[in-house]
């Protein structure tokens, strides 16, 4: 069989924070997986990707650190560069948007679509903050939903009632970077004309019916929905420059220039390996499959508006040929975000766990068809007993057994029906972890190869090979034989997904090259090699060494506050200002949305609850630093503040067993991580446990159903 040409482009991560685990789970590993079973297979295979280094939130870290946009790209690029190295993901190139080849091959694509008047100049409004001074992408004017009533609606989305906005939709906007209101201008854009595209979309994705059904649903949706022409330039004076007179001052929008990495990169790879022109195998021959690896949100990207720019450029460049995309990996339920510090970083994880290890568990659990959740003690007990228990103790008591009584792999006699089966076993297990893997079923693989581990151990058990030594070595020669021909099998099929241990593994048998063909899990053991006592392959976690990143509960600055004075808020019915008391910690103004539930009488001279440490927030115009605590009972309409008792202002409010480590500023969603509620006792509750202070329980003012939420 003819090689098949196989290129994998694979979601190119922003480099403005560390890969986390939800990363790897929803792109890299699988990618990785799939091309290092074609390479085995003898396909040939080009993996590229790098570093997404323009946008907006960039420069917004950038700006945040006080430094320059070029030294947080240059930084990440080196730590995600680093770090897929260490994960063993076997990029072809991994490189990055900020090179003068990407840009070259970014304006040549640009000029080319300007040209055939599939970009077009337009006049829209825009939003410009006057404070920050920067003009606003729509994610970042927030303001209320006109739908749902949500407060803190995106310019872009409500991810309340997640219908799609515009800024413009937005009641009372603000800038969600510092609070003020944006004003609108009108200002000139260059658009792609995707609208066009519809037709040809259409007929590309008939036969498009073995995609995963959840990228086939996004895609199908927004091409019901109309597809609309987008402005594919900003007002940032960050990224690829328009190659366009009187655009100078504008760059090209960022989702437009990394898809374009995918063919740049290529190029770049071509041009590395002294063959410049070798891209064209995996671009231009029809019979080349192109793969692209990316998590949900990135679908639309690259199944409509990256396939209308290959379309629209020409040059008969290959569609996407399948885009196996992945759900989400979450942690206790929720989404791994870099910008909002939720995860497990890539850099943290791998000073503690070999790669290997993590690979196992993120295949394991892949969030192929539906989100998964990266669970701790799932992680302990799958590296105890599958790779530990199962797959490294065959390993390990066959090549132990085998080097101590036999010294070199022992030759089979005859055959047994039992030892047929095993090594038809092995034949079926290649085939079926090798076709999973083609089909980007990479759970389903990994759990084949597991299998054949676990009938390794039934294997030996069986034939008990210990009691053979004694009574029949021959047959204990063929036994184990058998039982290393499964060890190699074993290496082989779990190459794709353990890299690491399974070369290991390969040169324990006494292999001498490394592996490099699926085939060679069929083939006949090297008879002359000496066997070595092996060192285990995995080593067995306690699930209480693993130091669980502190409770999110601890981040919390609770104290308790005694209300001063109350007035209404000038511009807002709903709201008071209160000025509050903190013993040792001082006084400070709060806004608080009481007015409908407390008289300012009800409320002046109060002991509440207040988390010291939020983020402070301009409500309407007035800085609030800090929020009171108040229970909330949907059903029954009531809103009633925290009652700490007789505790004086001041006092830590806590709950025992967790120690009291407040962040400097905490922002809301690392508040909302720690939830409370009022439980069936009527005392309020973070994880079951109830808020203290100075030894008095915390209890709502009015008693409120259980479950009524505190916030
Ligand atoms: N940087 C984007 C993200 O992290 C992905 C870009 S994929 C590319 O969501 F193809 F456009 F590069
Ligand atoms: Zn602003």
């Amino acid at each position: 069989m003819n090689p098949e040409k196989i290129f994998i482009g694979v979601a190119w991560p922003y480099a403005n924070g560390s890969l986390h685990l939800g990363h790897v789970a929803g792109c890299y590993l699988p990618a990785d997986i799939f091309a290092r079973y074609h390479r085995l297979i003898g396909n040939q295979v080009l993996m590229v990707s790098g570093s997404d280094e323009h946008g907006t939130p960039i420069t917004i870290t950038a700006d945040k650190e006080k430094t320059t946009p070029q030294a947080i790209v240059d930084r990440y690029h080196k730590e995600q560069t680093e770090n897929m190295l260490q994960l063993g993901i076997s990029f072809d190139l991994f490189t990055r948007t900020t090179t003068v080849n990407h840009e070259a091959a970014v304006q040549e694509i640009f000029l080319d679509l300007y040209q055939k008047k599939l970009i077009y100049k337009k006049s829209i409004d825009a939003y410009t903050c006057p404070t920050c001074a920067r003009s606003l992408p729509d994610r970042y004017v927030e303001g209320t939903c006109p739908h749902c009533n949500y407060p803190e609606a995106r310019g872009d989305q409500c991810d309340n009632c997640g219908k799609l906005l515009d800024p413009s939709d937005l009641i009372s906007i603000r800038c969600k970077l510092c609070g003020s209101t944006p004003v609108k201008q009108k200002t000139e854009h260059l658009f792609f004309a995707l609208s066009g595209f519809e037709g040809q979309l259409q007929g590309w994705l008939k036969d498009k019916t073995f995609w995963k059904p959840n990228v086939l649903k996004f895609t199908n949706n927004w091409l019901a929905g109309g597809l609309k022409d987008r402005a594919i330039t900003r007002d940032i004076s960050w990224g690829i420059k328009v190659p366009v007179f009187g655009f100078e001052t504008k760059c090209i929008y960022v989702w437009f220039d990394a898809v374009i990495g995918y063919l740049s990169a290529s190029k770049e790879w071509a041009k590395m390996q002294h063959t410049p022109t070798r891209w064209q195998e995996w671009w231009t021959d029809p019979a080349a499959k192109t793969y692209y690896f990316l998590a949900k949100d990135n679908i639309p990207f690259h199944s409509i508006i990256w396939p209308s720019i290959l379309l629209g450029y020409g040059h008969d460049l290959n569609l996407p040929y399948d885009i196996p995309a992945n759900e989400y990996l979450t942690l206790s339920g929720e989404q791994f975000s870099k910008s909002r510090g939720i995860g497990i970083f890539v850099p943290d994880i791998l000073k503690r766990f070999d790669a290997d290890v993590i690979r196992y568990y993120l295949a394991i659990n892949m969030p192929e068809n539906k989100d998964t959740d990266w669970l701790w003690s799932d992680f302990v007990a799958k590296n105890n007993d599958e790779l530990v228990g199962t797959y490294g103790n065959f390993v390990h008591r066959v090549l132990t057994f085998a080097a101590k009584n036999f010294g070199t792999i022992p030759p089979a006699g005859t055959l047994t029906p039992a030892d047929e089966e095993a090594l038809g076993k092995i034949k079926d297990t290649l085939h079926e972890v090798g076709g999973s893997i083609h089909d980007c079923s990479f759970k389903k693989g990994l759990r084949a190869a597991m299998n054949l581990a676990q009938f390794g151990n039934q294997y030996f058990d069986k034939n008990q090979p210990w009691a053979l030594l004694k009574t029949d070595k021959d047959r204990c020669a063929t036994v184990l034989h058998v039982c290393l021909r499964i060890v190699q099998a074993l290496a082989v099929c779990t190459a794709p997904y353990l890299p690491f241990s399974s070369e290991r593994v390969w040169r324990m048998l006494g292999h001498t090259q490394p592996l490099h063909h699926w085939e060679a899990g069929l083939r006949d053991l090297p008879a002359q090699a000496v066997l070595q006592t092996p060192a285990p392959l995995f080593k067995k976690l306690e699930l209480t060494e693993i130091v669980t990143p502190s409770d999110p509960f601890a981040k919390l600055d609770l104290r308790v506050a005694k209300v001063l004075d109350v007035q209404d808020h000038p511009s807002a019915d709903k709201l008071y200002i209160l000025g509050i008391d903190l013993g040792p910690l001082g006084k400070r103004t709060i806004v608080a949305g009481m007015k409908p539930y407390y008289t300012k009488e009800q409320m002046t001279g109060k002991l509440i609850v207040v988390v010291t440490n939020l983020k402070p927030a301009v409500i309407r115009g007035i800085e609030s630093k800090g929020m009171l605590l108040a229970a909330t009972d949907k059903a029954a309409g009531i809103v009633t503040l925290l009652n700490p008792k007789d505790s004086t202002p001041g006092a830590e409010v806590g709950v025992d067993g967790i120690p009291h480590e407040p962040v400097p500023v905490l922002e809301f969603d690392a508040f909302k991580q720690a939830p409370m509620i009022v439980d069936a006792k009527g005392e309020v509750v973070y994880d079951g446990k109830p808020l203290k202070t100075k030894g008095y329980i915390v209890v709502p003012d009015q008693p409120v159903a259980p479950g009524a939420t505190v916030s």
